[in-house]
C-alpha cells in the first residue's frame, strides 16, 4: 500500500495565485470568494465541510456536512438536535470547520463557537427538506443502532404517509447551528511546496491578518 500512496500525485496543479495584498478585512467575505471560485470551477459538492466537535470526554469527533448558509453571523450547517453531534455542542459548543478544494489546491480552515439560530429559521430550513430527508428527522433516531433495513424502510414510510397529510409540520429535534469564527485560515497549494497560509484571528471585534509558514 506504501508504494501505491506514494505514486499518487499530490498538489499536482495548476492551482490559482493568491495575492495577499488585497484580501478584505473579513474572512467571511474571502471564504464568499473562494466558495464561488469553487462552484465556477465545477468542483462537485463544494459546500461539504467537515465539522468537528468534542465529546463530553474530551475526545474528537468528525463527520462531513453541507453548508447551509453563510451570512455575517457565520456558516451554518443543519441536523438532528439528539444526535451525537447536538449533544456534543450542547456540552461545548468549540468545533471546528474544514473545506478542501482539490481542483484549487485550497482548504480553509475555521475555528468557532456554534450557537443555534432562531425557531423561525430553524423551521424554515426544515421545510425546505425532501420528504425523505423529514421523515428522518422525525424518526429521531440518527446514529443509534439499527437492527435491519427492513425496520428503517418501514419506520420511515410510516413518517412518510404522515408528512402527505401533514407537509407543513415541523420537527423540534431539527437545529439549526450558526458557527461564529475567531480564526480562519486560508491555504493556498503550490505545485513547489511555497504554499500560502493566510490566518485571521479576531481580537475585541478586530480580525488581524497574518501569514503562516507552510
Ligand atoms: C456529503 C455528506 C453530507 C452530509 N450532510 C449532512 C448534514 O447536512 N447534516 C447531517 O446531520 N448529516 C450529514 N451527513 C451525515 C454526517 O456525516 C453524519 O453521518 C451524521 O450527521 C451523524 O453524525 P453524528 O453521529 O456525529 O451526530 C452528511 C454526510 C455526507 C457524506
Amino acid at each position: 500500500m506504501k508504494d501505491v500512496l506514494r505514486a499518487l500525485p499530490s498538489l499536482a496543479g495548476p492551482f490559482p495565485d493568491f495575492d495577499m495584498t488585497t484580501t478584505p478585512a473579513d474572512p467571511i467575505e474571502l471564504f464568499g470568494v473562494w466558495l464561488q471560485d469553487a462552484i465556477n470551477a465545477g468542483i462537485q459538492e463544494p459546500h461539504t465541510m467537515v465539522l468537528s466537535t468534542v465529546d463530553e470526554t474530551g475526545q474528537p469527533d468528525a463527520r462531513v456536512l453541507i453548508l447551509k448558509n453563510l451570512d455575517a453571523r457565520g456558516w451554518h450547517f443543519a441536523t438532528t438536535g439528539n444526535g451525537p453531534k447536538g449533544g456534543q455542542i450542547e456540552a461545548n459548543p468549540n468545533v471546528s470547520l474544514t473545506f478542501y478544494w482539490s481542483p484549487l489546491g485550497r482548504q480553509v480552515r475555521i475555528r468557532g463557537r456554534a450557537f443555534k439560530a432562531d425557531d423561525h429559521e430553524r423551521d424554515a430550513d426544515f421545510l425546505a427538506r425532501s420528504a425523505a430527508a423529514k421523515a428522518n428527522v422525525f424518526a429521531g433516531r440518527q446514529s443509534q443502532p439499527l437492527s435491519s433495513r427492513q425496520e428503517l424502510a418501514e419506520t420511515l414510510a410510516a413518517y412518510e404517509r404522515v408528512l402527505v397529510e401533514t407537509p407543513d409540520r415541523v420537527s423540534l429535534n431539527w437545529a439549526l447551528f450558526i458557527v461564529s469564527p475567531h480564526e480562519v485560515e486560508f491555504w493556498q497549494g503550490a505545485k513547489d511546496r511555497r504554499h500560502h497560509r493566510l490566518l485571521y484571528t479576531r481580537e475585541n471585534a478586530i480580525w488581524r491578518r497574518g501569514q503562516l509558514w507552510p
